[in-house]
Formats: structure tokens, C-alpha cells, sequence
């Protein structure tokens, strides 16, 4: 019989023979030939093997953006073969594509043998900066080619070249190579403001300093929600002219102060009732992360809060978005780390912060948050 309570499951894993029992192939044939492990035995299979082809269903996924099949499919249901023709690529190969995709939920086979863009495949196509989230995964990926390489840290990584100024390399930063990062960025951002927003409403919050802002998105989201919020844009220089432009399109140009510096050689400016932090710390090492931290906290008045918001760790309990993805993402990039809610809280009390809050979050693969306040 299946072992229901999580306790004593836990209890039989770590003893370590319940494992070396199922590992044993002897027990693999028992188990599928009764009743009860043939099921957990399917499903186990199931999963692995879902885990194991991850790598050939997200190639599949970017075949399909890269040649920008997904939206080609909007204007209407088309053939292998006339997709194939555009692309070069013979009608049986493309057709093993398109097959994939509708294996994935990406397309769908119509009964005439024409294929058309499934809702899945067409809400990828609404959400902000998907494209070119899958399109720029191909320097993580291959990164993520050799992982024992990467865990060992050997040799500059693909990630870490594509976005050359990250981090702590002090170096100088070309503006344009700023502007790519920071559109990258804002892209996303939509999504990350819209669910932080929902977590941690900053209505009332005053005047509201985005450190590490980019090109001013959260902060143009804070605004549009608030006409009463002020903003405060704290990043590198390089990124200013992309922020002045995009807050100008905004129309609120007016009411955002911008502030070009480097949180790690400089005091951050006062004046703020609330910081933000979005997607910033899962960047840098818990040195800088500590630094951070205390020049927000020196930077807010008594009774100011802070709010950071990033993808986490799942913390005692992994999560796949945070603890596969983004783990391996931030480690590629070579200067961060994804932290849990609870990691990060303890090093915001570290620096002198109380009333960690840590709502729950609706989309962890998206952001998860926390607010604190500088006692009074
Ligand atoms: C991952 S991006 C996040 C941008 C924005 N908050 C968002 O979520 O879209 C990190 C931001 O931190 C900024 N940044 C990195 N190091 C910095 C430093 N030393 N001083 C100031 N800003 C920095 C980068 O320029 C970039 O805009």
C-alpha cells in the first residue's frame, strides 16, 4: 500500500535503504509486475522521462521561435511543406518539428494535415519578452551543455559573454550592450511588476526608489497605480538614457527623479519612503547583497520599507522554477545566486530590518517577494 503521511515517507526515504531498494532493477521488475508499484512505477517513468527530454522540448521551442513558426501560424493553418520551403529545411524534417510541437501543445494537426497554433503556442506569443527570453536561452543552454563544467566554474561562460558589464567585472559598459540588457529586461518586467504589485499593493508608499530599476518599468507600474507616488530611479549610468526614454514615452517623466550610480561604490540617495529591489539581488554574491542591504537600510527614514522581489529558492522545500532554472541561470551568469524568501529575510534583519513579510506567491517561475521596514 502507498504510504500516505509525508512524515513517515520522509522517515523511510532518509533511512537510505528505501532508496537502494529501488534502485536495485530486481526490484524495479517486482514492483511493475503487482498492483500497487505498477502504478508508482509507470508514474515514475513518466516523470523521468519528462525530465529527461526537457532539453529536446525547449530546442523544440526554440526552433519553433526562432524561425518565428508560432506567429507564421497566427495568419492561419499552413503545411509542412510550405513552412519547410520558407525555411530550407525538406517537408518531412519541418514535419517532424511541427509534429513535436503539437506533441507539446505548442501547434495542432488538423484533420486536413495543415497545422495551426494551439492556445498554448498563441499565449506565448501574448506574454511580453517570451520570444526573446527563449531566443536568448541559447547562451544558457550552451552553458548548461556541460554541467559539470559549469558547476566546477571552468572558463568564461556563454551567459556571462553575452551580458558583458554583470557585475562586480567593474568594467566599462558599453551603452548599447546596456540598452539590450535593460530591453530585455523591461520586456519581462511587466509580468514581474503586475504579480509583485499584487503581492505587496505600494499604494500610499510616497516616494518610491527603485534601486536597480533599469528603464523605469516597476516604477512607471507604481506611478500609473498611485497619482500620488513620487519615484526615484537608482542605476548604473549606462542605463539612464533608455530610462529617461522610456519614462518620457510614459508620460511621466515629470515625476520620476533620475539618480545614474553604482550601489557599490557610492551611498544610495535618501529621500525615499520605499525601496525597491526588484531582480537585483539574485545578481551578486552575499558580500555585495550584504553591502546592498545596508545602504538601503541607511537610505530609508525610520518606518521606511523595503520591498525585494525576484525568482527564490524554494528553500527546504526545492521548487523547479527557482531551484533548477534559475539556480543554474544565476550561476551562469557567474555573479549570483538564487536565495529563498527566508534566506533573504534573515540577511534583511541581518542589516537591521524587522517585520519580514513573505506573501505567497502566485507565479514563483515568475517572481516571489518580500516587504520589511526599518524600525521606528
Ligand atoms: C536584472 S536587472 C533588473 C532590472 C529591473 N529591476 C527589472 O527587474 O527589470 C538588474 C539591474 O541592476 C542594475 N545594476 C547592476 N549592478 C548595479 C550597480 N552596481 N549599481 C547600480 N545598478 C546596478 C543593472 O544595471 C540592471 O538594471
Amino acid at each position: 500500500m502507498a504510504v500516505r503521511d509525508p512524515d513517515i515517507r520522509r522517515g523511510i526515504w532518509s533511512a537510505g535503504w528505501f532508496a537502494r531498494l529501488v534502485a536495485r532493477p530486481r526490484f524495479q521488475a517486482v514492483a511493475s509486475a503487482l498492483p500497487f508499484g505498477r502504478g508508482m512505477a509507470k508514474r515514475d517513468g513518466a516523470e523521468i522521462f519528462d525530465i529527461l527530454q526537457g532539453f529536446v522540448a525547449s530546442q523544440v521551442l526554440a526552433a519553433l521561435i526562432e524561425m518565428d513558426i508560432l506567429r507564421r501560424l497566427l495568419g492561419g493553418p499552413q503545411t509542412a511543406e510550405s513552412i519547410g520551403f520558407s525555411h530550407n529545411i525538406p517537408t518531412d524534417r519541418m514535419d517532424q518539428l511541427l509534429r513535436a510541437g503539437a506533441a507539446l501543445g505548442l501547434l495542432r494537426l488538423r484533420r486536413d494535415g495543415r497545422y495551426a497554433v494551439a492556445r498554448k503556442g498563441a499565449a506565448i506569443l501574448g506574454v511580453p519578452g517570451l520570444e526573446n527570453m527563449i531566443r536568448h536561452n541559447r547562451e544558457f543552454y550552451a552553458d548548461m551543455a556541460d554541467p559539470a563544467a559549469l558547476l566546477r566554474g571552468e572558463g568564461e561562460t556563454h551567459l556571462a559573454r553575452f551580458w558583458p558589464y554583470v557585475f562586480g567585472a567593474g568594467g566599462e559598459i558599453e551603452s548599447d550592450v546596456a540598452e539590450r540588457y535593460s530591453n530585455l529586461m523591461a520586456e519581462s518586467q511587466v509580468l514581474v511588476a503586475s504579480d509583485t504589485l499584487r503581492m505587496l499593493p505600494l499604494k500610499g508608499a510616497g516616494r518610491v526608489m527603485d534601486v536597480g530599476g533599469g528603464s523605469g518599468v516597476f516604477l512607471s507600474e507604481v506611478l500609473r497605480r498611485d497619482a500620488q507616488a513620487e519615484g526615484l530611479l537608482f542605476d548604473l549610468p549606462q542605463v539612464m538614457s533608455s530610462a529617461r526614454a522610456r519614462l518620457a514615452q510614459a508620460g511621466l517623466e515629470a515625476r520620476v527623479t533620475l539618480h545614474g550610480g553604482d550601489f557599490r561604490t557610492e551611498p544610495l540617495p535618501g529621500g525615499a519612503d520605499t525601496i525597491s529591489l526588484i531582480r537585483v539581488l539574485y545578481d551578486h554574491d552575499d558580500a555585495t547583497v550584504t553591502h546592498l542591504l545596508s545602504r538601503v537600510f541607511d537610505a530609508l527614514p525610520p518606518g521606511g520599507s523595503l520591498v525585494v522581489s525576484e525568482p527564490m529558492s524554494g528553500g527546504a522545500a526545492p521548487d523547479r522554477a527557482g531551484d533548477v532554472y534559475f539556480a543554474f541561470y544565476t550561476m551562469a551568469m557567474g555573479t549570483g545566486r538564487v536565495r529563498s524568501a527566508e534566506r533573504i529575510g534573515e540577511m534583511c534583519r541581518a542589516a537591521g530590518f524587522e517585520g519580514v513579510r513573505i506573501p505567497r506567491a502566485p507565479r514563483p517561475y515568475i517572481t516571489s517577494a518580500l516587504s520589511c521596514v526599518r524600525p521606528g
